[in-house]
């Protein structure tokens, strides 16, 4: 259940029994501090100002109407007019039955959702600058299925124009063996062809015509550029299969699928009088954006020599996306520099009809990855460091940190261990990070075992595991409700029993960072209730240990939920 917006439906009743008009915001957060209850409804201060009426008299009213009696110990009035409201123990504890969705429901509404994520470029290799789309995208992924929402994942691979005309003609002319190639091949060889394209004006203009060739179904050109993708993808697919992100070949849905439908996109939107001529080429005027001379920002869907462009694609996207797969909602992860061409796309897609009034379009966007000296993440000669290096590197340093620490496994486990701390590093610093700022890029922040950091999370998962080692319990077996005593045991079930609302944030807002802040203090908690509330001590009752156990089975379960809706493995040993 979420708490949260349970709490909120109630004192909205009561706010329109008190005589409030009908949609007014009660304001219900999760309080402070512990002497102000467990959740706040802030919201009749606001109604009283509209009303001009004294608002605590107003809470007041509001209280009288407000019927928690099954849920609450204790609600009143405080402040200027807050009400606080004090959750029992034996409702929280119902809360936490044993549940294999944690209490999570599938949703009743699931929509059909188009996440748009990833999207590396053909023949280049995965950067740190493709980090971020990628788990977050996946996380999200994660997150809506776990809702019970269909999610069609796609891929927008940069696999169409100028530059494949170029690396055909390359390959044609230095009569290059592609098929036997690998990604950093490929890339020497697109390296050489740029520079031949930069400094023959006559190979120039043969790739230019050789990309109209491509663009206009030659078979021969079309087998050289199908290698070229599936190179780059068979690459990208280690990468993402070593970050687990649950993208697969079959998700690329790159610009070259839009291919066939440009035309027809440039001739609706001249048909509906959006796209005129200017200069020889086709553009749409977006009259809520302006350029730099202040003048309706001009979209160019069309070039003067006929070539399309990156947002005439998109636009076909969200037609295909909307018109054949019928979905409800598409989500973008795209870095943040390319807001106002996702806006002004929605903005005609919109106008178009491509999309309909209901289909959200929304645009999640990310900042930069930085290193310590402030400026974006680079190798020391100035480069981009390639994903793959990177991660390599994670594991070379979790190796190390897990000799030191784990001491007594076994070299299965420590590679075990290895792999778990590696990624989930890497992973969880990004997704822990607020999605819209730029965040610094730190090895020694990210594998400390201290703080909220994925070594951190996946300790915590392993102390609980071995409580019940120590018990000699089987955690799966056990079942029932625990019985919420000392004030610990309190805040513990309180954390647990809020696991929705943060999943649930997420899924809306596409938020790792909150699920990530949700799990910290979870974690925290558990390590508060593991100080007070001992479980395998002697004197220890039987019934008390039973329900204390429940409630470590449930940290261990929502640990492991949660982190594997970011995408993070686990491990029971560390
Ligand atoms: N390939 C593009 C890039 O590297 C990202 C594509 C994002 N998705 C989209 N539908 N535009 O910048």
């Amino acid at each position: 259940m979420n708490i949260r917006r349970y709490l909120e439906q109630k004192v909205s009743q009561a706010m329109v029994a008190a005589g409030l008009p009908e949609g007014s915001n009660p304001a219900v957060r999760p309080s402070a501090r512990a002497n102000f209850g467990d959740y706040q409804a802030n919201g009749i201060m606001g109604a009283a100002k509209k009303l001009k009426t004294n608002p605590r008299d107003l809470a007041n009213k509001v209280l009288e109407s407000l019927d928690l009696s099954a849920e609450a110990e204790k609600i009143e009035v405080a402040g200027p007019g807050f009400i606080n409201i004090h959750l029992k123990p034996e409702w929280l504890a119902s809360l936490l039955e044993s549940d294999e969705r944690l209490g999570i429901a599938k949703t009743d509404q699931p929509q059909t959702v188009v996440v748009d994520y990833s999207a590396p470029n053909v023949a280049k290799e995965m950067h740190v600058g493709h980090l971020r789309s990628a788990i977050i995208g996946d996380a999200m992924v994660r997150t809506l299925e776990f809702l019970g929402h269909k999610v069609i994942r796609q891929n927008h691979i940069g696999d169409w124009g100028t530059q494949f005309g170029m690396l055909i003609a390359f390959i044609e002319e230095q009569q290059a063996e592609v098929s036997e190639m690998d990604l950093s091949q490929l890339v020497k060889l697109y390296q050489a062809a740029k520079k031949r394209f930069d400094d023959d004006a006559a190979f120039a203009t043969k790739a230019r015509d050789y990309v109209v060739r491509l663009q206009g179904g030659d078979e021969g050109f079309r087998k050289i550029w199908k290698q070229l993708v599936d190179i780059t993808l068979k690459q990208n697919q280690g990468v993402y299969d070593r970050l687990n992100v649950s993208l697969t070949p079959a998700d690329a849905c790159g610009e070259s699928f839009y291919n066939d439908r440009l035309a027809s996109t440039v001739s609706t939107l001249q048909e509906k009088g959006m796209a005129v001529e200017s200069q020889g080429a086709q553009v749409v005027f977006v009259e809520e954006f302006n350029n730099k001379d202040g003048d309706p920002l001009g979209v160019i869907i069309q070039k003067s020599d006929g070539g399309y462009l990156y947002a005439t694609t998109d636009l076909a996207a969200i037609n295909y996306r909307t018109g054949e797969l019928n979905v409800d909602r598409i989500i973008y992860y795209v870095d943040s520099r390319q807001a106002q061409h996702l806006e002004s796309v929605y903005l005609i897609a919109r106008k178009a009809g491509f999309a309909k009034p209901e289909t959200q379009l929304q645009h999640h966007p990310f900042g930069m990855m930085m290193g310590d000296d402030g400026r974006p993440f680079k190798t020391r000669s100035g480069e981009n460091v390639k994903l793959a290096d990177l991660l390599d590197e994670a594991e070379v340093r979790a190796a190390k940190a897990v000799a030191e620490k784990s001491t007594d496994l076994s070299d299965e486990e420590k590679a075990a261990v290895t792999q778990a701390i590696a990624m989930g590093a890497v992973k969880y610093a990004d997704l822990s990070k607020n999605r819209t700022s730029d965040y610094v890029f730190s090895w020694d922040s990210m594998l400390s075992f201290e703080g909220n950091t994925a070594p951190y999370m996946l300790y915590a998962y392993t102390r609980v595991c071995s409580i019940f080692r120590k018990a000699d319990i089987e955690m799966a077996s056990l079942t029932g409700t625990p019985s919420i005593i000392e004030p610990q045991e309190k805040t513990l079930a309180l954390n647990l029993a809020r696991f929705e609302e943060a999943v649930e944030i997420l899924s809306e807002e596409g938020v790792p960072h909150m699920l990530c802040n949700y799990l910290y203090e979870l974690a925290g908690s558990y390590m508060s209730f593991y100080e007070a509330c001992p479980v395998n001590k002697d004197d220890v009752a039987a019934d008390v240990k039973q329900s204390r156990l429940l409630l470590c089975k449930r940290t261990a379960d929502t640990l492991k939920q949660g982190l594997s809706l970011l995408g993070i493995n686990v491990v029971e040993k560390m």
